[in-house]
């Protein structure tokens, strides 16, 4: 079975000169707080990074001012024993096991969101990776379960999601799936207004869903500015030795014409 259509979204880090939105980030990060965090974990992001320049840039303060209000783990305190304690921005977000949720830090980067044509993955190529796209269209992507499944079906209906559970009943006879997408576990985390921004920037569902991808596209790859600015230097830089060397190669064969 397949998953259903993943829409290209226009992102501000698409493309060769393309860097994140720090605004953006800071809303995405609002949202996966306020929302994605009640079941998901993001183990490998240090909480100090999100003072980093191209990601969310929070000033200091806020970033202190955030690390306590997250409760840990700490296996080290009370004897040994373990106990719970106050984040700091030396640590890293907390994981999050307590419904199965898959930890979100490369999930990003994990997803592709452009197949095709053919399975040949010339779409990623061109759109690039399309992990942030796809995050949006599963966000997006609930919709009332199809006439054909069972009312007790388990797991919400995603048209999107390739790999959840599937019934029978939506089957052909060749057993064929005859509704893109599948039921997953997850039920619909976001609506439309479900976080006020403090910038003012719309909250529907679509610009949620895209601020909150946005922001694992950062935790999942969080030195793409410097990367595409290197790599843009390094692209400068060989066009002017290749200039140099033809030049140089003229000059020094010049007398053996
Ligand atoms: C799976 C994102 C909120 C529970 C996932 C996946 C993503 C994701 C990208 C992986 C899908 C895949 O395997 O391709 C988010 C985001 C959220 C959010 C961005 C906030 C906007 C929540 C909440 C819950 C939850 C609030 C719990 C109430 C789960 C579970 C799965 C999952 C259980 C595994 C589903 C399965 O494999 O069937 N989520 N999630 N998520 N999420 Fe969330």
């Amino acid at each position: 079975g397949g998953g259903g259509y993943v829409p290209n979204v226009d992102f501000s880090f698409d493309g060769m000169f393309g860097s994140y939105d720090q605004m953006q980030l800071q809303r995405g990060l609002q949202v996966y707080t306020e929302i994605c965090a009640a079941c998901h974990g993001m183990k490998f992001v240090p909480i100090r990074t999100l003072h980093d320049e191209g990601g969310p840039a929070l000033p200091e303060d806020q970033v202190r001012a955030y690390a306590e209000t997250i409760e840990l783990w700490d296996p080290t305190l009370n004897d040994g024993e373990g106990d719970y304690r106050v984040a700091t921005p030396a640590d890293n977000f907390p994981e999050n096991n307590s419904v199965n949720a898959p930890d979100l830090s490369l999930m990003a980067k994990a997803r592709a969101g452009f197949h095709g044509p053919y399975g040949l993955g010339i779409n990623q190529l061109m759109k690039g990776m399309g992990g942030p796209e796809y995050i949006v269209a599963l966000l997006t992507g609930y919709e009332d379960p199809p006439a054909c499944a069972p009312d007790d079906f388990d797991g919400s209906y995603n048209t999107v999601f390739a790999v959840g559970g599937y019934p029978d009943e939506c089957k052909d006879a060749d057993g064929n799936h005859t509704v893109p997408g599948s039921w997953i576990g997850m039920g619909q985390p976001l609506w439309g207004d479900d976080v006020e921004y403090a910038d003012g920037h719309a909250t529907d569902l679509q610009h949620v869903s895209e601020d909150v991808a946005a922001f694992l596209m950062w935790t999942a790859e969080p030195k793409l500015n410097d990367r595409k600015q290197s790599g843009l230097t390094a692209v400068i830089f060989l066009a002017l030795l290749s200039v140099l060397l033809y030049l140089t190669n003229k000059r020094l064969w010049a007398p053996i014409k």
